[in-house]
């Protein structure tokens, strides 16, 4: 394709179209609504012609795609690279443009400051899903440092008024937070060398009355396990940029002659129909894109994780009869958890010395695998890599391994420092002992953590190794995968701290939040399907009195928020009621029985007031579905509204069956769901179940209830 034409995609909701005109920086000219091939670009261009306005340049400038400082454009710049202060000033202008039917490369320099640019833009056929990433090649005979690079800079329509982004904290993330757009920046920059906590890399922006079935709305999600930064600039002219890059540390990005910086990817979709189907564009790329095929057509078994029940106490007897009541209520993945290895009795010992520890299991982890296996479960077990303890004979014998700024003391952070594996002796070492591990034991999971920001990444000749850390771990992950193909691992950071598309890359599920406390993780479960599907978010059922928050909530409550995920347990199986152990094992059941709806349909979110969470799972061709309708907390009125479903077959007729709590029944009696036997089920069309609702019966405050809907053919 030559230098003067446009690169244009039409595709699910939307068209996009790229002004590549020799000469000429790269541009956007039109990313929004689908329009006909009989609406031409030149169209699209013409009618977006600005003008110079006082006080302002004579002409206007178009903004590109780096919004790079040669432009001279006042809005933000979308990247910050120079050689000892000079070449600065770039502009990239079009050299050439390759296409294919769904992806293109822009090339584009500036011959001046000895910048290529290389912008690699994808496009799903099915779902419109754009991905963009950009390379910077130094063409110079110098160093080129690269202080701030954005990975795109898009330009929205200013009547995207509102701006969703994402706050949260340990045992709490994934926390929505919806305000109007402002004159000015919105800015978040994460430096805690993970996705984080408070900042997951995820934006949406979305016309001001958008909600879940309806509305116009711009998602961006930044696929990078580490630093980012998030902008949206509303700037005075009136228009508005939305930006994501991976964020560096002074000095970190210093580009050899001839050597290329590769941004992580930005995934961004578009959608007029709302938010949740803005969210399904995500989910499809996570489920058909990243996820290894072997991974997506195993059914995601149930897992039991040790962590809440025994944290460091490991007893091999212990953990045996554990296993023994796990695999009778159905869990089919056994996860060891932290307390296995080295003299790591507590947190403040042996994290980094990956060698079984003799004194808890004398035998080796042999007897307990072999008893996993055995009763016909899956062994799982736990790695935090990149960590040490300053107390642990790795970091005795290695004190040059870890990270830090030479004359300053590591902030303590649970009483353990980073390793710098980039560093590739340090990798070499974890490889060989996590392979080690591997070889010898019959594991086919590792849950891999990471408890600790990285706030002081200084490295070897003391640069700054926050980047790099996080290009070490993905090499790290790939080949330990390589040398292990069936192994899936879970990216955890003391929870949600890495959930991310980055790491997903390289791992198969991720651990979205250490709480277990039902009503927090209703949340904090939304938060994270709005870009990431269900068949991925770990989800666990934990002890009756939470341990983050200490609320106590019901067997029924805690099972069903589990059944929305991917499910697993995590208490201590021989001391909790086993009253709730045995609802447990019904609520493995229902999930076994609906496990591959739920991994693979439709998600669909439905609005509703903010004491209820509800939503649902919708079979691609609509045949069936699994709605999630969850009482909060109180509500002042005396009884709940009518739950509009979404996302049904409006003209078929479905059989809907209230199928969890099992025997449930409503706080007042007889509610519709006895005087319509809704645990038999009767039949609605999708219509009326759609536009006139299913008037909620009184529930008590926490409490969940499940709904199936069969198409009745
Ligand atoms: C933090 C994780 O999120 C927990 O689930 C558990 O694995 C601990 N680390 C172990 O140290």
């Amino acid at each position: 394709m030559t230098a003067h034409e446009h690169v244009r995609f039409d595709a699910g909701e939307m068209t996009v179209i790229i002004a590549c005109e020799a000469g000429a920086p790269p541009r956007f000219i039109y990313w929004g609504a689908r329009i006909s091939s009989s609406t031409t670009a030149d169209m699209i261009r013409d009618l977006s012609i600005r003008q110079g306005a006082h006080g302002n340049e004579d002409d206007n400038i178009h903004p590109s795609l780096s919004l790079e400082p040669g432009l001279g454009f006042m809005g933000p710049s979308g990247i910050s690279a120079h050689r000892d202060g000079k070449d600065w000033g770039s502009r990239f202008t079009v050299d050439q443009v390759e296409k294919s039917a769904h992806a293109v490369t822009i090339y584009a320099s500036d011959p001046r400051t000895k910048i290529d640019m290389e912008y690699r833009i994808g496009c799903n056929p099915d779902t419109g899903l754009l991905s963009f990433t950009t390379q910077l090649t130094n063409r110079g005979d110098t160093p080129l440092s690269i202080d701030a690079m954005a990975t795109i800079c898009a330009p929205l329509p200013q009547h995207m008024g509102d701006i969703i982004g994402f706050t949260g904290r340990w045992g709490y993330e994934f926390q929505r937070q919806r305000l109007s757009r402002f004159s000015g920046a919105y800015l978040r920059e994460n430096k805690r060398g993970r996705s984080s906590h408070d900042s997951f890399p995820g934006i949406i922006l979305c016309a001001d009355n958008a909600r879940e079935q309806s509305g116009e709305a711009y998602g961006m999600h930044l696929a990078w396990a580490g630093n980012h930064r998030i902008r949206v600039d509303s700037i005075s002219d009136g228009r508005c940029f939305a930006s994501m890059g991976a964020l560096f540390f002074p000095g970190e990005i210093k580009i050899a002659p001839g050597a290329a910086y590769e941004s992580p990817p930005i995934l961004a979709g578009y959608t007029a129909s709302g938010l949740s189907a803005l969210s399904q564009q995500f989910h499809s790329y996570v489920r058909d894109d990243i996820l290894r095929p072997a991974v997506k057509q195993r059914p995601r078994p149930v897992h039991y994780n040790s962590w809440e029940a025994v944290y460091f106490n490991h007893d091999t007897a212990q953990l045996m009869a554990m296993a023994d009541k796990a695999a009778a209520i159905g869990v089919e993945r056994f996860v060891l958890d932290d307390g296995w290895f080295g003299s790591r009795r507590n947190d403040s010992l042996g994290l980094g010395d990956w060698t079984v520890s003799a004194e808890v299991y004398p035998d080796g982890l042999k007897p307990l695998i072999d008893h996993v296996t055995g009763l016909g479960m899956e062994m799982g077990i736990w790695f935090e890599p990149e960590m040490a303890n300053p107390n642990s004979d790795i970091v005795r014998a290695h004190p040059e391994w870890v990270l830090g700024i030479e004359g300053i003391d590591q902030i303590s952070f649970r009483k353990q420092v980073a390793l710098d594996i980039a560093r590739p002796e340090v990798s070499q070492y974890l490889f060989d002992h996590i392979d080690a591990i591997l070889k010898e034991y019959d594991i086919g999971y590792i849950k891999w953590d990471m408890n600790r920001d990285i706030s002081h990444p200084g490295g070897a000749g003391g640069y700054a190794r926050s980047h790099a850390h996080v290009q070490a771990l993905y090499a790290l992950m790939a080949r330990i995968r390589a040398a292990h193909p069936a192994l899936e691992i879970e990216s955890c950071a003391s929870g949600g701290g890495r959930c991310d598309m980055g790491i997903l890359a390289h791992t198969d599920r991720i651990w979205a939040s250490d709480t277990n406390d039902a009503i927090d993780r209703q949340a904090v479960q939304r938060g994270a399907s709005y870009f990431l599907p269900l068949n991925i978010i770990g989800a666990h059922v934990g002890p009756r009195k939470c341990h983050v928050t200490g609320r106590t909530l019901s067997i029924e409550m805690r099972t069903a928020t589990a059944i929305m995920g991917h499910m697993g347990a995590e208490m201590n199986l021989l001391t909790e009621p086993q009253s709730d152990i045995a609802v447990l094992k019904k609520g493995i059941a229902l999930y076994k029985r609906h496990r591959d709806l739920l991994h693979s349909g439709d998600h669909v979110r439905l609005d509703t007031a903010d004491y209820l969470n509800a939503f649902g799972v919708v079979a691609g061709d609509k045949s069936e579905a699994l709605f999630s309708v969850a009482y909060l907390k109180s509500h002042v009125a005396t009884l709940p509204p009518p739950l509009q479903f979404a996302g049904l077959d409006a003209g078929a007729v479905y059989h809907l069956r209230l199928i969890w709590p099992h025997g449930w029944k409503a706080a007042v009696t007889p509610s519709i769901a006895e005087r319509l036997n809704l645990a038999d089920g009767t039949a609605f069309t999708g219509e009326a179940l759609m536009k006139a609702g299913l008037q909620l019966p009184l529930s008590l405050p926490e409490t969940v209830l499940l709904f199936h809907l069969a198409r009745q053919d």
